[in-house]
């Protein structure tokens, strides 16, 4: 056999194992349909369905963005949804994928994607609130054009861990040190929420950077709107969602395995572009959970 022959049956074989190992990890069989399990929060006029209301399009301009959210509150899970963020000129924009418990003393996990002008980066921050206290950002630049297709961006929410995904690459992990008592963790029931909206005084340069109404509308979209999660009462915690009869929540999730450790050290080494864990201005001393490997 050739070198040429030999190295492309290697490449065969990681795209297959990288697929059917996403295939497992999303674990969405059905497609529902946007009903299913969301409804139009804010914005409806500028809102479009297409693919039998499998595809959703938010519109943003100078007047008004868009939202949706999930009909279920949810008290753990593995939720996802597939992304392509607006092209072309898009500083000052954000779209927003993200899980918030609204009432109560508030917890949330953020996905944002600050937008920036032509050929410089779209940077993805996240952050966790737990107990009403945020203030934990992280920004990626991301290793592709994310308004050029549709990636995968997935949270994952056990009573171990919480992992931001993008695709099958963990960028971040929280974990859960309840039983310390130090930090906090998520323990409301949360929405999953999905919004374009006008970030124009922090997002781009911090705000330095606005949206250019010329370029308007700017536009976002989504698909894949299943849902793997507990669902569970908004104005409570999130009682019996830790239990292992759901999926997430069993042992194989309960920490990273050993390809998503690499995956995760590579990406924190060479896309990670802010950490609040290191920021001496905002932290002098860093929180206690920045002390996680
Ligand atoms: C996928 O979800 C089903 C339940 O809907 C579960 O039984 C199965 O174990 C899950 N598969 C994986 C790989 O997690
Ligand atoms: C805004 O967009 C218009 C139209 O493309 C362009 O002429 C103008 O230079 C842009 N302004 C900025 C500040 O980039």
């Amino acid at each position: 056999m050739g070198f040429l022959s030999s190295m492309l049956i290697i490449i065969v074989i990681l795209f297959e194992t990288f697929f059917s190992h996403s295939v497992a990890i999303t674990n969405t069989t059905k497609n529902a349909p946007f009903d299913q399990n969301y409804y139009v929060t804010w914005g409806k006029d500028r809102i479009l369905f297409f693919k039998h209301r499998q595809e959703v399009q938010l519109s943003l301009d100078q007047s008004s963005g868009a939202g949706f959210g999930s009909k279920s509150y949810f008290g753990s899970g593995f939720f996802q949804m597939r992304i392509k963020l607006p092209d072309k000129d898009s500083a000052g924009v954000v779209t927003a994928f993200y899980l918030n418990s609204n009432v109560g003393v508030h917890d949330e996990l953020d996905f944002e994607f600050l937008g920036n002008r032509p050929g410089k980066p779209i940077v993805l921050q996240t952050n966790v609130f737990a107990h009403g206290i945020g203030g934990r950002e992280q920004r990626t630049v991301l290793w592709f054009d994310p308004t050029a297709d549709f990636h995968y961006y997935k949270l994952l929410w056990n009573q171990h861990q919480i992992v931001f995904f993008v695709d099958d690459i963990p960028i971040r992990v929280y974990k859960n040190h309840q039983l310390s008592g130090l930090v906090g963790y998520p323990h409301r029931a949360m929405q999953v929420v999905v919004s374009l909206w006008d970030g124009s005084n922090w997002a781009t340069d911090g705000g330095k950077t606005k949206a250019n109404w010329t370029q308007a509308p700017f536009q976002a979209h989504f698909q894949d709107f299943n849902i793997a999660g507990c669902p569970s009462n908004p104005n409570s915690p999130n009682k019996g969602c830790y239990s292992t009869k759901y999926w997430w929540n069993k042992e194989n999730y309960w920490q990273l395995n050993q390809r998503q450790m690499r995956d995760y050290e590579t990406v924190r080494r060479r896309y990670m572009n802010y950490d609040y864990c290191s920021d001496k201005n905002r932290y002098p001393i860093p929180p206690i959970e920045c002390h996680d490997p």
